[in-house]
C-alpha cells in the first residue's frame, strides 16, 4: 500500500519540502528524504511534512537551524528514521514539548546533534524516552555547568523538581470574619466563618457542580468571635463563643438542613472568649475556652452524652488569647498563649483525668497565638507574635527550640499549612503584605515565597474537597477571600 503512492509522495515532497522548510534542494530517492543545503535553513515550521504521510527517513543537514516548532512532525506516522538537529549552533537547547508524538513508528531517531539543558524543559523529554520503542542516541546535556556530559537517560529525579506551587484567587465572601473552620458530614463539605458584623456563623457549603462555596445556613447571635465545629457520634456541632448574651453550641439538624440550638454553655468564669480549641483525648471530646480578659477564666469543657459541662478551669488572671493541642512524645498537652506572660504548657495526667501545668516557653514574650505542624517525622511550633519577630520552634530532646525567625509587622497569625509534600507558613500582616514561606527541604527553613495582600488579617484555614486545595484568608476589615492553591508544571 504504502509503495503504491511512492511516486506522489516523491512529487508532493519536492513541493513541500522547498515551500514549508525553505531548503533549496531535496534529494528523495524512493522511500528515503534528504533535506540538503543547510545554509538558509533557520526553522523547521508546523506541518513542515504534512505532504508526505508516508515519509519513512527523514534527515536534515543545516548548521543554522534556530527552532523547531511543535508541530513540525506532526502527522509523520510512517517515519522510522530521523536524524534532526533540532537547533545547532546555540549551546543550550530545548525541544518542543512533545515534539515526536505522532511518530508511531520511528525505529531510530539520532539526537546527537543537539545540545540540551539539564532543566524542567527536557522532563517531557525523559518520559517520552522511557516509553518509546524506538532506538535513540544518547542524549547528553551541554549545560548546566554542573550537569554537563550527563546522560538525560540516567535522570530521575527532573520529575519532581519541576512543579511549582501557587496561590491564585478563586472567590470572595463579602463579609470580614475573624475565624474560618471546615467540617466534612456525608460527603460534603463545609466552612464556619465567625462574622462579628454581621452577628452570625456564615456556613457555607462547597457546591460540586457550580465548583464554589455557596451560602447554606447562618448562626445568628450576637457580637460572634468564634465558631468551631466538632463531630461527635456523627452528629455536628458548633460551638459558638459570644463576647456578649453568653456562649451557645448549635447542633445540625438533617431535616430541615439547618443547625439548631442545642446548649448553653456554662460561662460563669469566661468573660472575653478569644479562641477555641476542640480535640479528642481518647474517647473523650473536650474543648478549651480560652479568655482574654483579666477577670476570666480560661475553661475545659468536657462531653457526657448530653452535652458539653466545665470541667477545668486551666488559667487565672492571665490574659490568655490562645490554646493550642497537642501530642507531645504520646501525650495530650495543651499550650496557652497569654498577653501577660510567656507561653505555658500544660499535660494531661491519666491518673488524675486533668492538665497539669507542666512548664514555660522561656523568652518568648509577647506570643499571641501558637500552632503546631508536623514535617516528616519532626514537630515545630509557629508562634506569632504582633511586632517584632515571630517564631518557628523544633521539638528536640524534652524542649523546643528556635530555628527560625520571621520579622513581623502587626501579625495576628502565622499559620501553618500543607498540601501533599508542600510545606507552607502564612504570616499576616495589619500593616503591609502577608507572606507565605516556603519550606525547603535543603536547608530546613521556610523561604519567602508569595506576597498577598489581605487587610487585617486574622486566620488562614485549608479546605480541601474535589481534590482542590483552598485556603480561606479572614479579614477583619475586608472581605473573606479564598486562595486556591494550585500546581505548575514547570515543564510545560
Ligand atoms: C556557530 O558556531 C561557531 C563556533 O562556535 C560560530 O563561529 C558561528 O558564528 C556560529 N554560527 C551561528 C549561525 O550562530
Ligand atoms: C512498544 O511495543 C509494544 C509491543 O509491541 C506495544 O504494545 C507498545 O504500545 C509500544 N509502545 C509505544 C509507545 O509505541
Ligand atoms: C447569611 O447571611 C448573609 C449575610 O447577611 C446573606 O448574604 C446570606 O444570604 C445568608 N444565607 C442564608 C442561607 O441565609
Amino acid at each position: 500500500m504504502k509503495h503504491f503512492n511512492l511516486f506522489y509522495v516523491l512529487e508532493k515532497s519536492l513541493k513541500h519540502c522547498i515551500s514549508a522548510v525553505g531548503c533549496t534542494v531535496v534529494v528523495c530517492l524512493l522511500i528515503f528524504c534528504r533535506i540538503l543545503n543547510s545554509n538558509s535553513l533557520t526553522t523547521v515550521r508546523d506541518d513542515a511534512f504534512s505532504g508526505l504521510p508516508y515519509l519513512e527517513y527523514l534527515f536534515i543537514e543545516s548548521n543554522k537551524l534556530e527552532t523547531t516548532s511543535k508541530y513540525a512532525f506532526r502527522g509523520l506516522r510512517d517515519l522510522t528514521h530521523l536524524d534532526v538537529p533540532v537547533t545547532e549552533n546555540t549551546t543550550v537547547i530545548s525541544l518542543p514539548r512533545d515534539l515526536f508524538i505522532d511518530l508511531d513508528s520511528l525505529i531510530e531517531l539520532d539526537l546527537r546533534r543537539n545540545a540540551f539543558e539539564c532543566d524542567c524543559r527536557a522532563k517531557w523529554l525523559m518520559t517520552w524516552l522511557k516509553n518509546t520503542n524506538a532506538t535513540v542516541s544518547d542524549v547528553v546535556f551541554a549545560g548546566p555547568e554542573d550537569m554537563k556530559g550527563k546522560r538525560l537517560n540516567d535522570m530521575t529525579s527532573l520529575q519532581n523538581e519541576c512543579v511549582s506551587t501557587d496561590f491564585i484567587l478563586h472567590q470572595s465572601v463579602a463579609s470580614e470574619s475573624l475565624s474560618v473552620d471546615t467540617f466534612s458530614y456525608k460527603n460534603d463539605v463545609y466552612v464556619a466563618i465567625s462574622a462579628p458584623s454581621t452577628e452570625s456563623c456564615m456556613i457555607f457549603q462547597w457546591d460540586h457542580i457550580e465548583m464554589n462555596f455557596r451560602t447554606y445556613d447562618n448562626i445568628t447571635g450576637q457580637s460572634i468571635v468564634g465558631c468551631k465545629s466538632v463531630i461527635i457520634e456523627n452528629e455536628v456541632f458548633v460551638i459558638v463563643a459570644q463576647l456578649f448574651g453568653g456562649s451557645h453550641i448549635y447542633k445540625f439538624d438533617d431535616d430541615q438542613s439547618r443547625f439548631n440550638k442545642f446548649q448553653d454553655i456554662e460561662v460563669s468564669k469566661i468573660s472575653k472568649p478569644n479562641d477555641i480549641e476542640a480535640f479528642q483525648i481518647g474517647s473523650d471530646w473536650f474543648f478549651v475556652i480560652a479568655d482574654s480578659s483579666k477577670a476570666g477564666l480560661s475553661t475545659l469543657y468536657k462531653w457526657n452524652d448530653n452535652g458539653f459541662y466545665s470541667y477545668q478551669s486551666l488559667h487565672q488572671w492571665y490574659r490568655d488569647t490562645d490554646v493550642e493541642f497537642l501530642d507531645l512524645d504520646g501525650k495530650a498537652h495543651l499550650i496557652l498563649a497569654s498577653r501577660s506572660q510567656v507561653p505555658v504548657i500544660y499535660q494531661w495526667s491519666r491518673s488524675n483525668q486533668k492538665f497539669i501545668l507542666q512548664g514555660e516557653n522561656p523568652n518568648m514574650e509577647d506570643v499571641v497565638v501558637v500552632k503546631h505542624f508536623r514535617i516528616k517525622e519532626e514537630l515545630y511550633l509557629a508562634m506569632t507574635r504582633y511586632i517584632g519577630d515571630s517564631k518557628v520552634l523544633r521539638w528536640g530532646t524534652k524542649q523546643f527550640a528556635e530555628i527560625q525567625a520571621l520579622p513581623s509587622r502587626g501579625s495576628m497569625i502565622l499559620q501553618p499549612f500543607s498540601f501533599k509534600e508542600r510545606y507552607c507558613l502564612a504570616l499576616g500582616s495589619d500593616y503591609t503584605f502577608s507572606q507565605i514561606y516556603l519550606w525547603d527541604e535543603d536547608n530546613k527553613i521556610f523561604d519567602r515565597f508569595k506576597e498577598v495582600y489581605i487587610q487585617a488579617p486574622r486566620s488562614f484555614t485549608v479546605v480541601s474537597t474535589d481534590r482542590r486545595d483552598f485556603i480561606f484568608s479572614s479579614s477583619f476589615k475586608g472581605n473573606t477571600q479564598i486562595f486556591e492553591h494550585i500546581i505548575i508544571d514547570l515543564s510545560l
